[in-house]
């Protein structure tokens, strides 16, 4: 496995990769950003319009969504490192292919191994799919899966509520739930402990 020494290092790889197609039709590639000392990590899925456009994770509507989940989940964007599955936008933001999931792992791995994050949260059915194969969506959303010293909690991806009000109602129970856990990794007590 390819490492590098810091999470820049591995951004600056991300810039200039041409290890799958997608390479050809980016604008520029949106490697992931947050603090080196990040306790939670995000997986999105992958670039759309306005990521491809700035570099950034998360900046278009589904960015908005997901500021105001994690404030139930008791966390504020700064606090979390946020990345995806793959770094580069596909064209009309179709799905990802296997290919350029597997071409783009490598990456993803060493993200997560330079932070070492005690929680990972899986935003939809692509980064569920990398880390619990053949588990559906439906039935995992909101559950903490131990893994290791890590926990992992998959989620419905923050873009499925803009078109699906009734998952948005549940992706704010899921995320404001997860609040515990939060606290516990974060190694703050919660909010609600005193009441
Ligand atoms: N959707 C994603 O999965 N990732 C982004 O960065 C933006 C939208
Ligand atoms: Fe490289 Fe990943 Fe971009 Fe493909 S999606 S070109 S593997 S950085």
């Amino acid at each position: 496995m390819t490492t590098w020494p810091s999470l820049d290092a591995i951004a600056a790889a991300v810039r200039s990769c041409r290890a799958c197609d997608l390479h050809r039709t980016r604008t520029q590639a949106v490697p992931g950003e947050g603090p080196a000392d990040a306790r939670v990590m995000l997986i999105g899925e992958a670039p759309g319009y306005h990521e491809d456009r700035t570099g950034r994770p998360f900046v278009g509507a589904a960015g908005k969504t997901l500021d105001a989940l994690l404030a139930r989940a008791g966390l504020r964007r700064e606090q979390v490192f946020i990345t995806n599955i793959v770094k580069c936008r596909p064209p009309k933001n179709r799905d990802p292919r296997p290919a350029e999931i597997a071409a783009c792992r490598p990456y993803l791995q060493a993200q997560i191994t330079l932070l070492d994050p005690g929680l990972l949260i899986l935003l939809g059915r692509f980064a569920l799919g990398l880390f619990l194969p053949g588990a559906r969506i439906g039935e995992w959303h909101g559950k903490p899966v131990r893994r290791g010293r890590r926990w992992l909690v998959p989620m419905y991806h923050p873009a499925a509520a803009l078109y699906r009000p009734a998952l948005k109602t549940v992706l704010e129970a899921d995320f404001a739930a997860v609040a515990p856990l939060v606290a516990q990794v974060l190694g703050t007590p919660p909010a609600t402990a005193a009441r």
